[in-house]
């Protein structure tokens, strides 16, 4: 019952400003006393500081933009995660673009070597280099993770363990490039797309994907892009698709993983007040976290 809430305000990975006030945003949508009112004890550990300038990070031998104060920050991240684990505490990661999973992932897989991943998002986020039609970080998180891509991403963590491509469900995706299309074929890895959330439902899909991310894992990583909500819900996002998961179902989605008590951490990224309206994707982003903390109406 003890949750320790660290915000970064990273927006090189997406190479859009605004982002970087998603921390800002979700603090404000009233987290922590939401949180406390569910009966955790929260600790705020603040913002890591990230240098978010033109100049900083610049990586000459690759595409890779801002590279290496993504990896600084990254290499942060992971510390203070594994810290918080260590600590019994629960790691909640406020984005901040979805580059930090790399982070956040590297510090879980250091203390948890086989830890179970949810990446919600209507990307799949499993480009490198190599196959990256942008050169934005973000789009590479989960290859990361994995093992796959840039060694200064790969090796961010100092060596801890991948991701296993059989502990990962994608959940919504309905953008994938064609590098990422490959990726996950060779992989084998369960992508539930937004054909199966419609055709089977969100609690078919949801007992599906946690079923794979439990099986051989010990506990559970949450990785929620909010671009994986239809835009409706959740318009404060850089790259949104169309078509997406409601908030109702993802509000779902959310009390399955609670009532299934598996889930050991997790991180809400992507949300931009820049491009949002009234901070509606800030509190979709806060009902996410309630829901997933166990919050019933009744
Ligand atoms: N696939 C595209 C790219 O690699 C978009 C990635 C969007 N990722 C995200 N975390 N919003 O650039
Ligand atoms: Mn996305
Ligand atoms: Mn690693
Ligand atoms: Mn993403």
């Amino acid at each position: 019952k003890h949750v320790s809430v660290i915000g970064v305000p990273m927006d090189l990975g997406a190479d859009r400003r605004g982002v970087d006030m998603g921390p800002s945003a979700i603090r404000c949508a009233g987290l922590e006393q939401r949180l406390e009112h569910l009966g955790y004890t929260v600790r705020d550990e603040g913002d890591l500081i990230v240098r978010r300038a033109k100049s900083y990070g610049a990586a000459p031998e690759s595409n890779l933009k801002y590279l290496y104060e993504i990896v600084r920050v990254n290499s942060e991240l992971a510390e203070a995660v594994a810290g918080m684990v260590d600590q019994g505490r629960f790691p909640l990661v406020l984005g901040g673009d979805h580059s930090i999973a790399i982070g956040t992932l590297a510090g879980v897989l250091r203390r948890k070597p086989s830890v179970g991943v949810i990446w919600y998002d209507s990307h799949g986020d499993v480009n490198t280099a190599d196959t990256s039609p942008s050169g934005n970080i973000h789009g590479m998180a989960l290859a990361a993770a994995m093992g796959y891509g840039h060694p200064a991403l790969v090796g961010i963590g100092g060596g801890c363990p991948s991701v296993q491509p059989e502990h990962v469900a994608i959940i919504g995706a309905r953008s994938l490039d064609p590098g990422e299309q490959r990726f996950l074929k060779e992989k084998g890895m369960a992508v539930y797309t937004m054909h199966e959330v419609d055709k089977l439902g969100i609690v078919r899909v949801m007992e599906l994907a946690l079923e794979r991310v439990t099986r051989g894992t010990s506990g559970v990583h949450v990785s929620v892009d909010l671009d994986g909500l239809d835009p409706a819900d959740a318009p404060g996002v850089g790259t949104p698709v169309a078509a997406g998961i409601s908030l109702r179902e993802s509000l779902l989605a959310m009390e399955m993983l609670s009532d299934a008590g598996v889930v050991t951490s997790a991180e809400f990224v992507e949300v931009n007040p820049a491009l949002d309206i009234r901070n509606r994707t800030a509190l979709a982003a806060v009902e996410l976290i309630t829901s997933l903390f166990g919050e019933k109406i009744l």
